[in-house]
């Protein structure tokens, strides 16, 4: 029986979405059912990001509105998690006072006795130590009812110390899940009526290095393409500088991969890659891209790029501009750089204006919507194979689902389509989405 309720605020990656989702988990085994009314709530957390300062922003601004419902409510509990809790740890009671628990990304599997350390004693806990262990990840978190699609962590942390970024310091080394563990708890979701699976880490790329055994990514995606009833595997994220061939040659032979990769290039220019301790060159990068596109004419290939970091001249940014024009990617998120405490770039000046990053960011967003609108059009007439997630949010109407290329399909049908896979003809490609008709054989 449920009868107390627990309220999950959460910000950044697919990562912190996940540990959010075995949070749920954990706590409903004591008793607490999710809401999405904070009011009703008797335990609150915030799952903060602290990838940039804008992220932190969000994730402080919203704890402080959140933790007003004591005044109302005194027994409520108010916890403060994820990367973000990593990285202030007990500070964050200098910054809001009556924040009862501080827990880090190691810790997440022992929320259910910090939760009831809480309640009973009604002190302050904090754990923000790291493990040897990935005892968090291997916490079982059964899909919400009707799920189409899971996350599946198959690694945590992360060794490469990108100079601008604050990841392995907040999640610690890479380490990665057995693939007996990870197999077993794809099978269970397959159970629980999952199709399609994305397998997150930091970089998957390097699955399975530290493993000391014969195991690596490539090994791991044949034997969960062998999964009875499982449809698709996606994963995210790709470190272009280990992007093997054998990888590559996976778009092209395992059936179940769908065709999109996710690989950020960060930058175009030769110069500040290397500031950026990135470990290979806009020419590799190309010739990765190449490499894809020849195994696998369709694929989508999605970027992550950064405007005005420390020493970016006008000519470095043209670079990034150039090998976007080069490249053409279906899609990209872009970021202003922003300085974060502990890392390699905070030494260096961060000289790039804002306003000048500003005007970066927007030339080069505009020019990925030209890009993507390109894409988008050029796909009217095709047809799609998609996998039917439930009603689209836009128009209660239609209904939406994922091509293989991971783009938004919206069309017309029923919810006996849910969970099934069907073609659509695309008639419309926008910017955000694709419109199409079922393809009737
Ligand atoms: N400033 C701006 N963007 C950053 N990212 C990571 N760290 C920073 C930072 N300090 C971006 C990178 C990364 C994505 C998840 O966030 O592009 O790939
Ligand atoms: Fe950060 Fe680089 Fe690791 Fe990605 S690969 S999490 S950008 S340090």
């Amino acid at each position: 029986m449920k009868d107390k309720h627990l309220y999950i605020e959460t910000f950044g990656c697919q990562m912190n979405v996940h540990d959010s989702e075995q949070m749920a988990v954990l706590l409903s085994e004591m008793g607490y059912a999710l809401t999405d009314n904070s009011q009703k709530a008797d335990l609150i957390l915030i799952n903060g990001c602290s990838i940039r300062e804008k992220a932190e922003q969000k994730a402080f601004s919203e704890l402080g509105r959140l933790i007003r419902l004591k005044a109302k409510n005194p027994n409520l509990i108010v916890g403060f998690g994820g990367c973000l809790a990593q990285h202030w740890g007990r500070k964050v009671y200098s910054r809001v006072r009556d924040v009862d628990l501080v827990f880090g990304t190691h810790n997440i599997h022992r929320l259910p006795e910090m939760v009831a350390a809480c309640q009973q004693e009604r002190k302050k806990i904090t754990r923000t130590d790291f493990s040897s262990k990935i005892t968090s990840l291997n916490i079982f978190a059964p899909p919400p009812q009707g799920s189409i699609s899971a996350f599946v962590s198959i690694m945590q942390g992360c060794d490469n110390y990108c100079a601008y970024c604050v990841v392995p310091y907040l999640r610690g080394p890479e380490m990665s899940r057995t693939p007996d563990d990870i197999i077993d708890e794809i099978k269970k979701l397959v159970q629980h009526g999952v199709k399609e699976v994305t397998l997150l880490g930091q970089n998957v790329n390097s699955y399975g290095r530290k493993l000391n055994r014969d195991c690596n990514f490539v090994l791991l995606i044949q034997r969960i393409n062998e999964i009875d009833g499982l449809e698709r595997i996606r994963f995210t994220t790709s470190h272009p500088k280990d992007l093997s061939d054998d990888l590559i040659d996976c778009f092209a032979r395992v059936p179940k991969i769908c065709e999109h990769i996710h690989m950020a290039v960060q930058s175009g220019s030769n110069r500040i890659l290397k500031l950026m301790n990135r470990g290979y060159t806009a020419e590799d990068f190309l010739e990765k891209v190449e490499k894809l596109r020849h195994a696998c004419p369709h694929i989508s290939i999605t970027s992550d790029i950064i405007v005005g970091f420390p020493g970016e001249t006008q000519q470095n940014y043209q670079a990034t501009i150039e090998l976007m024009e080069k490249i053409r990617f279906d899609l990209l998120f872009s970021f202003k750089y922003s300085a974060r405490a502990g890392t390699a770039a905070q030494k260096l000046k961060d000289n790039v204006p804002e306003d000048e990053k500003n005007q970066r960011l927007n030339f080069l967003q505009a020019l990925q919507n030209r890009h993507t609108q390109e894409k988008h059009t050029a796909l009217e007439g095709s047809v799609q194979e998609v996998l039917v997630e439930g009603l689209s949010k836009n128009s209660g109407q239609d209904m939406t689902g994922r091509a293989r290329s991971w783009k938004i399909v919206n069309f017309k049908g029923g919810s006996e389509l849910i969970g099934k896979m069907v073609n659509v003809e695309i008639t419309c490609g926008y910017l955000h989405s694709l419109r199409g008709k079922i393809k009737e054989d």
